[in-house]
Parts: C-alpha cells; sequence; structure tokens
C-alpha cells in the first residue's frame, strides 16, 4: 500500500482512539453536566418540544411495555420529560403525571404543550441520579427512552435505583429503556487502555466496558448482555418482570417490580 495511505489510516485510528477516550478523562459527575450542556443547548430544547416530536406518541416498544404492565391509573413519575412526547399521552390515559427532567425550560414547555392537549402534568427540575423524592408516592416510574443507560457508572445507578424503589408504592412498577449493543466492537484491549487513560487523569475510575460519547454529544452506556442488566437490577431490590429487545434495535426496554 502507498505509505502516505498507510499514514492516513493510522491517523484515523490514532484520532478514533483519542475521541473514544472522552469518557474516560470526566469523572461521572462531569460527565452528567457534559450531557446536561448539550441538552440545555436552545436548539436541543425546540428540537425535543417541537410539536412534530411531541404529537408524535409512544413508540411501538413503549405501548408494548405499557400493555405488558396492564394498568392505566395512579401516580407515574416520567424521568426524562423533554417536551412531554410520553407524558401528555400517559396523562391522556388516565395516569396523574409528574415529569422530571434537569433542564428547567423542557419542564416549562412540557407543562404548555399537556396543558395545550387538554391535559395537566406536574414538573419536577431534578437530575435522575440524584432523584430528592417522597416514600411510597408512586405506582409507576418511567425512565423516558434509552436513559437508564444515561447514567454513569454501575455504583450510580444502583444508588438511583435504591432511590426509585423507595419511592415506588409496594408492588409498584419501574418500566425503561436502556441501549442494547450486544455486538458491541469493544476489544479488550481498548478497554484496557480506557482504564488506564481514566486512572492516568484521574478521571472516570469506575469506567465500564460498553461506555461512551455518544456522537460525542452524551454518555452512554451500552449493555452487551441481558445478564448484566439483571443483576444490576435485582441488586437494586427489583425483581425483574420482563425484557424486550427487538431485533436490531440498540433501543430496548424493561419492566422491573419492587416486592409486595
Ligand atoms: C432523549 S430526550 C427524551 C425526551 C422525551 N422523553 C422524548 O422521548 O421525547 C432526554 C430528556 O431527558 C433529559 N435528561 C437527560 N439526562 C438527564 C438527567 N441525568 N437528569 C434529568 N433529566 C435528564 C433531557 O434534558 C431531555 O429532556
Amino acid at each position: 500500500m502507498h505509505l502516505r495511505i498507510k499514514v492516513a489510516k493510522l491517523l484515523i485510528k490514532i484520532g478514533r482512539l483519542i475521541q473514544s477516550s472522552t469518557v474516560a478523562v470526566m469523572r461521572p459527575d462531569d460527565l452528567v453536566k457534559f450531557s446536561q450542556q448539550h441538552y440545555a443547548n436552545p436548539n436541543n430544547i425546540q428540537g425535543w418540544c417541537d410539536d412534530q416530536v411531541v404529537n408524535s406518541g409512544l413508540s411501538i416498544l413503549e405501548q408494548s411495555l405499557l400493555e405488558k404492565i396492564n394498568i392505566n391509573k395512579g401516580r407515574l413519575l416520567l424521568l426524562g420529560l423533554g417536551g412531554g412526547r410520553e407524558a401528555i399521552p400517559l396523562a391522556k390515559i388516565g395516569f396523574e403525571v409528574t415529569g422530571v427532567d434537569f433542564i428547567q425550560q423542557m419542564v416549562e414547555r412540557a407543562k404548555e404543550n399537556a396543558q395545550k392537549s387538554g391535559v395537566k402534568i406536574t414538573g419536577l427540575v431534578q437530575e435522575i441520579s440524584k432523584l430528592d423524592l417522597p416514600e411510597n408516592a408512586f405506582d409507576i416510574i418511567w425512565l423516558s427512552a434509552a436513559m437508564y443507560s444515561c447514567v454513569p457508572t454501575r455504583k450510580r445507578r444502583l444508588a438511583m435505583l435504591r432511590r426509585i424503589i423507595k419511592s415506588l408504592n409496594p408492588g409498584g412498577y419501574f418500566v425503561f429503556g436502556f441501549l442494547w449493543n450486544p455486538k458491541a466492537d469493544i476489544s479488550a484491549k481498548s478497554v484496557f487502555l480506557k482504564k488506564m487513560i481514566a486512572w492516568l487523569s484521574l478521571g472516570n475510575l469506575h469506567y465500564e466496558k460498553g461506555d461512551m460519547l455518544r456522537f460525542n454529544l452524551e454518555f452512554i452506556h451500552a449493555f452487551t448482555s441481558t445478564e448484566e442488566l439483571k443483576v444490576e437490577i435485582m441488586q437494586g431490590g427489583f425483581k425483574l418482570v420482563d425484557i424486550q429487545i427487538i431485533d436490531k434495535n440498540e433501543f430496548a426496554g424493561a419492566i422491573a417490580r419492587k416486592p409486595m
């Protein structure tokens, strides 16, 4: 091969490696702030609050999760409210919806959108891995889209599960989406390198296989096995009721239940 082509390909490889290492140099709090800065961008607020997105309703996966729990009333906490895409149809079905988002303008716009659609929702501005909620207050806690994966580190996800379980009623459901990628091209060498970068920079010392900055915009952890998810959810005190994985779809969903 031409030498210059070889050099160019090597530089591309090094560039990719440097880019993918960015997830290792930030600490968990930095990773959350990094995602928050992305969502706080006015273009993103407008994007998630746009009529077309908001009125697109529940996805097929979300409808299927709802059918599985087979409940259509009660107090529902929606984490990752955005412009109200899920909150509005869920309120129309009959749930008393409280939505949480770490972007104040999203919460305000979602409440306005709900009012325009003839329903009322309550809004809270909080960060989902540090929720401050009353105990035994909700029948369902629903974590939007693939957002279970957006919480950096297993330790932080477990702490979130413990807060969620406390604020669910006994027998209450935790419905959530996560990023599923069993074929993720994550070699042992690449994991080792990122762990080394994390230690050298005193960054994300809890870096895990599957962690990435998706499109360089937001932290996400891809689950590569159902066992990994199952063990985590059970350690959080839940019973895992169902995992729904649709072929070739990166976004998967699951249902867990607080024991009676
Ligand atoms: C992918 S958007 C989904 C919005 C809406 N649920 C939908 O599907 O149209 C994620 C939403 O969750 C919010 N969000 C992301 N990470 C969050 C966090 N750690 N704590 C609270 N809200 C968060 C973002 O501000 C954004 O509104």
